[in-house]
């Protein structure tokens, strides 16, 4: 099966809260969503990337190398929209088999060797898999008025980063037939709700979500250690 990157770009930056939607922001001298792409056109496992942008945007345009990547002009007022907005588009393209391997424009610190990691690590696995961190922090259940309630034990929980990957076929049905758009904020939760259980693999903190402003110069400090 084919490996192909679906990168949802939609969305608005809300928290972020800047002149552009974030994935448009310079950051270590590239806009964002550029670098989430440029690794996966160095990645030799991925036959071709999709952008799924607003049909309104304005931005995309300067963003875009000139081989390896097709825009779709088909984002929705959610996450999960966009993603499955874009497999109807890609529906003539795409075989039911295709590995599709979803990542957030907003994780510029994504290297060709974490889709590589992914990609062994998921193997056949037939619920797909996702790239990441198990938690280190102690988790406190908070209660009224932000008081420590109670301590969650840490034990198995892990935070999730993207890329997530799995068979076209499996997404599509996942997100079609999700019942509460709002509780979805990432694939994997929609493959949970058949009942399937997609592979943990462990990521690294530079992948980490650039949401608020405080988050653009940490990853601008991995950017410029891509070893780190
Ligand atoms: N996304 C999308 N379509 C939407 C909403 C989000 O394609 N309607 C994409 C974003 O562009 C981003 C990824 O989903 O690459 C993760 O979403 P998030 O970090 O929440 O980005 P935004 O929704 O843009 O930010 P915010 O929630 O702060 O508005
Ligand atoms: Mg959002």
């Amino acid at each position: 099966a084919r490996h192909i990157a679906l990168i949802p770009a939609a969305g608005v930056g809300a928290r972020m809260a800047a002149n552009s939607p974030k994935q448009y922001l310079h950051i270590a001298g590239k806009p964002m969503l550029r670098h989430a792409l440029d690794a996966f056109l160095a990645s030799p496992l991925i036959a071709h990337t999709y952008v799924v942008v607003s049909p309104d945007d304005g931005w995309i345009d300067g963003v875009i190398p000139e081989h390896g990547v097709t825009v779709l002009r088909c984002g929705g007022a959610t996450r999960m929209e966009s993603i499955l907005n874009g497999l109807h588009a890609l529906q003539d393209v795409l075989q039911g088999v295709d590995q599709i391997l979803v990542h957030d424009a907003a994780r510029p610190g994504l290297t060709p060797a974490l889709i590589a990691k992914l990609i062994a690590e998921v193997g056949q696995h037939p619920a797909g898999g996702l790239l990441g961190l198990p938690v280190v922090d102690t988790v406190k259940r908070a209660g009224q008025g932000n008081v420590s309630a109670a301590t969650v034990p840490r034990d198995g929980l892990w935070l999730a980063q993207t890329p997530q990957m799995f068979s076209y076929a499996l997404l599509r049905r996942a997100l079609s037939e999700a019942r509460d758009p709002a509780a979805i904020t990432d694939d994997a939760s929609a493959i949970e709700a058949l009942g399937l259980s997609p592979k943990l693999v462990e990521g690294h903190p530079r992948n980490l979500k650039v949401t608020l402003p405080r988050d653009i110069q940490t990853a601008e400090m991995y950017l410029a250690h891509p070893d780190f």
